[in-house]
């Protein structure tokens, strides 16, 4: 399809201990999709997203996007796909003891030369950029506050921030709301759906909770033991369709097998 951002084409992804991490795995996602990826512990979930940005190289199959392959990619092209994608991790990954500022800034890091980004050289163009980028996930007033003393849902929108200064295409968050509580959670799957709707940024996000899913999705895409099991735009899905998802017979004995 040409007019998918992400193809993934059969793809399978053997870890060097032998362990599947995906299997046979056929996906393709529009530009501006919002997309929910469901599944157990060890399913699959976080390699998929990492394969997506070449954090993991994949063992076969091919991964489009923009329809060109990344598999080969090396140097500025990798480079420029990593701008191209945002992360965001359970953990945040901020440099707690820096200003927010800072982290959000850091996120411009793929748009400078070496030397400029270990001076911390930042423009006052991408310093007006990280205000604006702030005040996305409302939180501008926060700029000279250290990290390490904003709540786990603050950090987890700094986070987004610092993403958003890439102009990412795509953002792929990896249980992004694992670590907050009911409120929070609510706050950052609200920025993530917000920045898909008003900026087009296609939004790939591994969820555990199915209701949440179900709430902010576009199309849920399951996966149990690194195989794609189920993939239906959200106006299909059926209240038990989740079973095959979640039941509780071993995953993981198929996996090694
Ligand atoms: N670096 C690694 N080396 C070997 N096996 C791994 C590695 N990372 C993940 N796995 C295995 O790959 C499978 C899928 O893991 P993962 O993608 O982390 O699942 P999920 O994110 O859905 O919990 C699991 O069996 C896991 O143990
Ligand atoms: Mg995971």
């Amino acid at each position: 399809m040409t007019t998918s951002i992400i193809s993934i084409q059969d793809v399978s992804k053997i870890y060097a201990n032998g362990t599947i991490g995906l299997s046979h795995i056929n996906l393709d996602i529009a530009a501006g999709e919002f997309v929910v990826i469901v599944g157990l512990s060890g399913a699959g979930k976080s390699t998929l997203l990492r394969t997506i940005n070449r954090m993991h190289s994949i063992s076969s199959g091919d991964i489009l996007i923009n329809g060109q392959s990344i598999r080969h990619y090396q140097g500025q092209k990798l480079r420029v796909l990593r701008r191209n994608i945002g992360m965001i991790f359970q953990n945040f990954n901020l440099v707690e003891h820096s200003t927010v500022q800072r982290n959000v800034l850091s996120g411009r890091i793929g748009y400078y030369s070496t030397w400029r980004s270990i001076l911390n050289f930042f423009s006052k163009a991408d310093k007006q950029k990280a205000v604006q980028a702030l005040q996305r996930v409302n939180l501008a007033e926060k700029l000279y506050t250290r990290a390490d003393q904003l709540s786990g849902g603050q950090q987890q929108r700094v986070a987004i921030a610092r993403a958003l200064m890439q102009n990412p295409q795509i953002i792929l968050a990896d249980e992004p709301i694992a670590s907050l509580d009911p409120l929070t959670t609510t706050a950052v799957m609200n920025d993530l759906k917000r920045l898909n709707q008003e900026l087009g940024i296609t939004v790939l996000v591994n969820l555990h909770s199915v209701p949440i899913a179900q709430k902010f999705a576009d199309r849920i895409v399951g996966l149990r033991a690194g195989k794609l099991v189920y993939d239906k735009p959200i106006e299909q899905v059926q209240a038990d369709d989740f079973q095959q998802i979640y039941e509780s017979t071993p995953a993981s004995s198929e996996v090694r097998a």
